[in-house]
């Protein structure tokens, strides 16, 4: 069976959904392994109440360059089986730009939740960018991990009404529900060997 690491950074309530859903679910994967980033992360409670085991690979501090650190992710995956045979690594508001060398180690196998239908309003504070663009949709997108930024080929979008009453915070929380619908469905795919990767374009089922 595959193994999965998730990467997170902060309150993991995708990584919650994803763990939940492999259970509920049957998601042929394994959850080996949550690592954050930061020792804080709420997230590692969460992962810990379901019982996966948790490492923190502390970002702050680190001396070293951007490949240094993602090496020890590496080690910190590889340890729990996460190989770029056998793995599969799932960025769950990890806060962090994942060096090239990493990438291209991962080919394929590294996937991300954004909160926009990508790819309008790549980088941070996506939903605030959609608002003040008076945007009339947004939503959320998973998509596999480039050396771009919020650039992979696409799995799967979900869409969500932008009204004039919405704030950044009513917006966030209706995207949200939809990254919680949609990302364990991606895993779902990926365990079940249905995505095919053809250039920049992904091929379901
Ligand atoms: C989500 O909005 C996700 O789309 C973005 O960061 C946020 C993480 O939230 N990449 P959580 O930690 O999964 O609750």
């Amino acid at each position: 069976m595959l193994n999965l690491g998730i990467l997170i950074s902060g309150r993991g309530s995708n990584m919650e959904s994803i763990l939940k859903a492999i259970k509920k679910k049957k998601i042929p994967i394994n959850p080996a392994i949550v690592i954050s980033n930061k020792p804080d992360a709420k997230g590692l409670k969460i992962a810990q109440k379901i019982g996966v085991p948790v490492e923190i690979v502390e970002s702050k501090g680190f001396k070293g360059t951007r490949a240094e650190y993602d090496k020890k992710i590496i080690s910190t995956l590889t340890k729990y089986g996460v190989t770029p045979r056998n793995g599969l690594v799932c960025l769950a508001g990890f806060m962090r730009i994942i060096s090239p060398e990493f990438v291209k180690k991962y080919k394929n196998r590294i996937i991300n939740i954004h909160p926009a239908l990508l790819p309008a309003f790549p980088g941070l504070d996506s939903q605030k960018q959609a608002l003040e663009y008076g945007s009339k949709v947004s939503g959320c997108t998973v998509h596999f991990v480039d050396t771009g930024m919020d650039t992979g080929p696409v799995i799967i979008q979900a869409t969500v009404k932008i009204n004039e009453k919405d704030t950044e915070e009513s917006l966030s929380k209706k995207i949200l529900k939809e990254e919680h619908r949609i990302y364990p469905e991606a895993v779902n795919l990926f365990a079940r060997k249905k995505i095919r990767v053809s250039g920049r374009k992904t091929i379901i089922g």
